[in-house]
């Protein structure tokens, strides 16, 4: 794509155009003000909805101030790194952060930052493909600054680093590299790919932080339809970087699918990302399991529903199959929807199919209130009776309220 047709297509889509008019508006007395990144590429790559990244040569958070004043929005800044979000109408979200230059101490850590131009900005970025920017100023609006040769490597679908040192500065850019070839079906380079596995092989990928490595793993596995990534992370030996159990290879891939499709299918709403950690860890030591999760800080309700479709699952599956309907409720009622579904994933068994079909709607029509009018004080006794109820209602003993009614009478009696 031409360089003005860039800004063509941008201005073709209707939702931004009174954001990019603002912007283009205000950035007369700023040095350059850029459309950049992500944006750039998903733009050149003809996508329709992304983020809007705008990098200011000057001072970005007071250029989001007036934007957020332009657009009637308001504004959130983060000082100490010169970056700003606007936020505007309904969910409309702009980043603007001030061009700078990075350096890094030691690998793996966040860098120190300093004010710089749009070149030194582009070439603190991970891949050629986000490291291009258009400009927004209205003396040279829609002309691309491409200085490391992203469109062309756009058009090869190629990813590639800006330079060697680009993993060991900052090793979550190899989970990005997968991310990628995942999403867009690119490919890194095969001296990409080779320093991919250098620093892999150096132990950079250990060095990161916890919280780092738990938002690349999510973002990895969020994408769905993951095939390629499982398999690329084995390749890079960055399964074994994260754990040595982790579990990639082709049985993964396979029970992910299923995993997925029975998700859709049942409109369960388990997010992606969490059927992608029980698949990898399932090879873990069963009691380790929680505690690596942890140690990852994920969210308490999240780590053990993982752990207990990565634990509990399999004995769900060896154990069903024989089990009436209430067995099968309260066997899977404690840890559902994750190890069920796991289980059901792992052997597709009538009675766990029955389960996400129809047992886990079934609800009683009497209640504690019923009971109460029946003469039952409130006691643990109500739990127990409408409990007993519940199982004969799942075995098919029970049809409507009369019939509810009825047994609660000779429970009671
Ligand atoms: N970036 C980077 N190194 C990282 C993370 C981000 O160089 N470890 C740069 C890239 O240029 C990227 C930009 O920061 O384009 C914004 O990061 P992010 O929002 O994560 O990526 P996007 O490309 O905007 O979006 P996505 O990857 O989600 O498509």
């Amino acid at each position: 794509m031409r360089a003005d047709a860039v800004i063509a297509e941008l201005r073709a889509l209707q939702s931004l155009r009174p954001v990019l008019d603002a912007v283009t508006a205000l950035s007369g007395p700023y040095e350059g003000v850029y459309l950049v990144g992500g944006t750039v590429r998903d733009l050149l790559l003809g996508e329709r909805g992304f983020d809007v990244d705008i990098a200011v040569e000057g001072d970005a958070i007071a250029f989001a101030e007036s934007l957020a004043l332009a657009l009637g929005g308001r504004v959130r800044t983060h000082r100490t790194f010169g970056t700003a979000a606007v936020f505007y109408g309904d969910g409309g979200r702009v980043d603007v952060v001030t061009a700078r230059t990075e350096s890094y101490h030691a690998p793996a850590v966040l860098p120190s930052v300093e004010h710089a131009g749009i070149h030194d900005d582009l070439f603190r970025r991970d891949f050629t493909i986000n490291a291009m920017a258009v400009s927004l100023r209205p003396d040279d609006l829609g002309q691309l600054v491409d200085p490391f040769g992203g469109r062309a490597d756009l058009e090869a679908r190629r990813l590639r680093v800006l330079h060697p040192r680009s993993f060991v500065d900052d090793p979550t850019r190899i989970f990005r590299a997968v991310r990628y070839e995942n999403r867009l079906g690119f490919r890194m380079d095969d001296e990409t790919l080779r320093l991919a596995h250098d620093s892999v092989g150096t132990g950079h990928v250990g060095d990161l932080s916890r919280a780092r490595l738990r938002e690349e793993l999510i973002a990895l596995f969020g994408e769905g339809h993951v095939d390629h990534t499982i398999v690329r992370i084995h390749e890079l030996g960055l399964d074994e970087a994260v754990h040595p159990h982790l579990a990639a290879d082709a049985e993964t891939v396979e029970l992910l699918r299923r995993l997925t499709a029975l998700d859709d299918e049942y409109e369960l709403g388990v997010p992606s990302w969490r059927l992608g950690f029980a698949v990898l860890a399932r090879r873990l030591p069963p009691e380790e399991v929680l505690d690596w999760l942890r140690s990852l800080k994920l969210r308490r309700r999240d780590a053990e529903l993982i752990a207990a479709a990565v634990t509990v699952g399999p004995r769900l599956a060896a154990s069903l199959g024989e089990a009436d309907p209430a067995e099968v409720v309260a066997l899977a009622d404690p840890f559902a929807p994750d190890a069920p579904l796991f289980a059901l994933a792992l052997a597709d068994l009538e009675p766990l199919r029955d389960y996400f079909g129809r047992l886990r709607g079934v609800r009683l029509e009497v209640t504690g209130r019923d009971l109460a009018g029946l003469g039952v004080a409130e006691s643990p006794r109500v739990g127990e009776i409408l409990a007993e109820l519940r199982r004969r209602k799942l075995n098919g003993e029970l049809a409507g309220r009369d019939e509810e009614l009825a047994a609660a009478r000779e429970l009671i009696g």
